[in-house]
């Protein structure tokens, strides 16, 4: 059920006395704690497993509050901020004094976003502060979608967990770097490399999985416990059914032009032809195949255009060095 007035002051007072709250956003749930606690913000690493070099993200309430958090904001950075925020765009910047080094890992600069839904907004407002919260699954996992997704990954490790139902986006938000001479994209994300140059006017560089410039940025992130394998589209059923044939418990992405084709695998799903729906479902399709008993999961990449491009990074990612296209 969708939290209410009561759950969101029960779930600012957490965030207040130091506690740990899973929060609903529109790309993806977060583990969130009291920017400015650093005990608090150090409980995030712990429950998480992550090593605490991996800077956070900051939410806040509005782009007015960004300079309460972050030094020499550029006229690039506020342009996004008024385009997209509140939205799924991440904006890296210069690290304000408010910002303890703990939530940066120990960086510099500091990335902060305005999330688009009504629940972490109304949390935002009632806590009056900064809520940094990286993706509440365990370090290196899929991220959670639903409230349910967060009490399986963290059980009792969360203090609180609000429910806002499904997440809307279903990936993380993109995360651009504004700190530099030119803006780069560090995570293709919700937000679209056509969308961020269409209000730029300039074209941005393509990230590569392979060129990882910042800590947490691993290639085998987003992992399902299967192991994950990409193949081009025409030849996902065939490989499906050879691993299938050979023992393995197939989960297979159908890719939409192939749709109903029958397939002797283990689970099938039909991936969406709209990228926002493939988007929306992607983790909930790796959780499924997961919670199946699937040991493979046989998948292909999809054009590398609007949401595409997010959707291929994290199936590059889950597939880890193991992919081969
Ligand atoms: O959609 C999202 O962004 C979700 C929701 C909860 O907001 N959050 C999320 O957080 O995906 P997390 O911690 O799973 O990923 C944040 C990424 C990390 O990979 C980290 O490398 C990058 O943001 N990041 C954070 N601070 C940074 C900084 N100062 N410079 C460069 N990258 C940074
Ligand atoms: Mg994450």
């Amino acid at each position: 059920m969708t939290a209410g007035t009561s759950d969101i002051e029960k779930a600012a007072g957490v965030l207040r006395a130091g506690g740990l709250v899973a929060l609903p956003t529109e790309t993806v749930y977060g583990l969130g704690a009291n920017a400015e606690d650093p005990a608090a913000v150090a409980r995030i690493f712990q429950v998480k497993g992550r090593p605490p070099s991996h800077p956070l993200i900051v939410h806040i309430g509005g782009a007015e509050q960004l300079d309460d958090w972050v030094e020499d904001v550029p006229a690039t950075a506020r342009l996004l901020a008024e385009h997209f925020w509140p939205g799924p765009l991440t904006l890296v910047l210069r690290r304000g004094s408010r910002v303890p080094l703990e939530a940066t890992g120990g960086l510099d600069t500091v990335a902060v976003r305005v999330p688009d839904h009504p629940v972490a907004l109304a949390l935002l407002a009632a806590f009056a502060g900064g809520v940094t919260a990286p993706s509440a699954n365990r370090f290196g996992q899929v991220s959670p979608t639903t409230a349910n997704d967060v009490r399986d990954e963290l059980g009792d490790a969360v203090d609180f967990v609000l429910d806002g139902g499904p997440c809307q986006v279903g990936v993380e938000s993109t995360i651009v770097d504004v700190t530099g001479e030119a803006p780069s994209i560090l995570r293709p994300g919700g937000v679209t490399r056509e969308d961020l140059e269409a209000v730029l006017g300039f074209p941005l560089a393509v990230p590569s999985a392979s060129h990882i410039r910042v800590p947490g940025q691993h290639p085998s992130h987003y992992a399902p416990r299967a192991r994950v394998v990409l193949v081009e589209p025409e030849k996902v059923i065939a490989e499906a059914e050879r691993a299938q044939e050979l023992g393995h418990r197939v989960g297979v992405f159908v890719p939409a032009p192939f749709a109903g084709a029958p397939v002797k695998a283990h689970t099938v799903v039909a991936v969406p032809a709209s990228m926002a729906a493939y988007a929306r479902g992607l983790y909930g399709f790796l959780r499924e195949l997961d919670q199946r008993g699937c040991d493979l999961i046989v998948a292909s990449v999809p054009a590398q255009e609007g949401l595409g491009l997010a959707i291929a990074n994290r199936l590059r990612r889950a597939a880890g060095p193991r992919s081969t296209v």
